[in-house]
């Protein structure tokens, strides 16, 4: 089997989604269930012997050590951290314990199981971490897209606890062998994803009649990947990356906000128009900046081309559409998230969530 962390957030349950319906290996999931975490997410697998979830935290090595030596995964892919920059900018406290102690923890953890394994299954064992293009800082408007090589020059307090993690992931491998694999993906959307973040944000508040946020002059440039896509070339990454390598990926979909928010406010006004008749667009709204925000991401994804054939299936067109759709489809996930009802239905549906 597989060991998922932080398998109920967005690109995590999509994930174990879609890992189950290509394969039957299955999948321990350990999640703390944080505000971002939501088992909603994973309802269709309920009943599902493939799937096996427990509560609990990365930091925790008494849980991780009983679940390795219970479970004896094959492989490790770490999703779990505090992912929300502006969150993390109010309160940098949480991300320094998941994203930057918690993945030492786990590290650390699978570094004493792993050496425990017989020598076929230590050359077998895999540990992928999961991380983000933030880590290389901020590009000018002309600038090359991100390489592998490029420097680690991260500006938030997000963006720093990602690259520290990056760097001790870099570390265990190159000080203890630890078989990693670490991959830098670039903005992720679609299905599933929390109304905290630019593109749901977008449309929920669009269809609740609320102000569309936009920060500063909405120029910031980001580049938008489907989270299937991500989820695929994660996939890939771990079938055949070279030990020790990182991977960037990306769509090759560079956009201002601006750009985003016409997009959704578009599609909206095709699928769902308002009664009054008028554009979505008229509830856009310049608010104040993020602080130390950076102007541009954008990522070089020839590696993974090259080395391990992955290109995204969906177009930025095709994704949006698909995930607007989803919205518009799934009033009830919005709700429940929007009410923080969801995390009742947790204890209700699943009363014993621990192992
Ligand atoms: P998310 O916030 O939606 O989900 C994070 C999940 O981790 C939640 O289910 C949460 O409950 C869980 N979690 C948090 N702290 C935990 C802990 N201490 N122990 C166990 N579980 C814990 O995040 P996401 O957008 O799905 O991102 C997943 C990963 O991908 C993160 O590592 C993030 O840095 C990375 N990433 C995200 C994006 C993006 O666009 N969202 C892009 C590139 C990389
Ligand atoms: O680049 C990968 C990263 O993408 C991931 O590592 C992070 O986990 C993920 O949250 C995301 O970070 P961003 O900060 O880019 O995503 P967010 O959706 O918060 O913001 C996208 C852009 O939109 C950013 O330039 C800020 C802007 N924005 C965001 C919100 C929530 C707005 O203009 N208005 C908003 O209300």
């Amino acid at each position: 089997m597989i060991f998922v962390t932080g398998g109920a957030g967005f690109i995590g349950a999509n994930f174990v989604l879609e890992w189950l319906e290509q394969r039957d290996e299955p999948v321990l999931n350990l999640d703390k269930l944080t505000y971002a975490g939501n088992l909603h997410n994973l309802e269709s697998l309920q009943g599902d012997a493939r799937h096996i979830f427990v509560q609990g935290d990365i930091g925790d090595r008494a849980l991780l050590e009983r679940l390795l030596a219970e479970h004896r995964p094959r492989a490790i892919i770490n999703f779990a951290a505090e992912s929300h920059v502006d969150r993390t900018i109010h309160g940098p406290e949480d991300i320094i314990q998941t994203n930057v102690v918690g993945t030492f923890r786990l590290l650390e953890a699978v570094r004493q199981h792993w050496q425990r394994l017989a020598a076929q299954e230590q050359q077998a064992f895999r540990f992928l971490h999961v991380s983000t293009d933030e880590v290389y800082g901020t590009l000018a408007p002309d600038a090359p897209a991100f390489t592998e090589t490029h420097n680690v020059e991260p500006n938030s307090p997000y963006s720093a606890s990602k690259a520290a993690s990056d760097h001790l992931v870099r570390a265990w491998h190159h000080t203890y062998g630890l078989p990693v694999l670490t991959t830098n993906c670039s903005n992720n959307y679609g299905p599933l994803h929390f109304p905290e973040k630019l593109i749901p944000l977008m449309i929920v508040n669009a269809l609740a009649g609320k102000p569309l946020p936009i920060y500063g002059d909405g120029m910031q440039v980001r580049d938008w990947l489907y989270v299937r896509d991500h989820c695929r070339a994660i996939a890939r990454v771990l079938d055949a990356g070279r030990l020790g390598e990182v991977y960037n990926i990306g769509g090759w979909n560079e956009k201002p906000n601006i750009d985003i928010a016409h997009t959704v406010c578009a599609l909206l006004d095709e699928l769902r128009p308002r009664a009054d008749g008028q554009s979505y667009r008229q509830q856009i709204t310049y608010v104040t900046d993020r602080p130390g925000h950076d102007r541009r991401y954008a990522i070089d994804a020839q590696k993974i081309e090259r080395e391990l054939g992955w290109k995204p299936a969906e177009t930025f067109e095709t994704g949006i559409r698909k995930t607007v759709q989803w919205y518009l489809d799934n009033p009830e996930w919005v709700a429940q998230v929007q009410s923080g009802s969801y995390r009742d239905w947790v204890a209700k549906q699943y009363g014993r969530v621990n192992d």
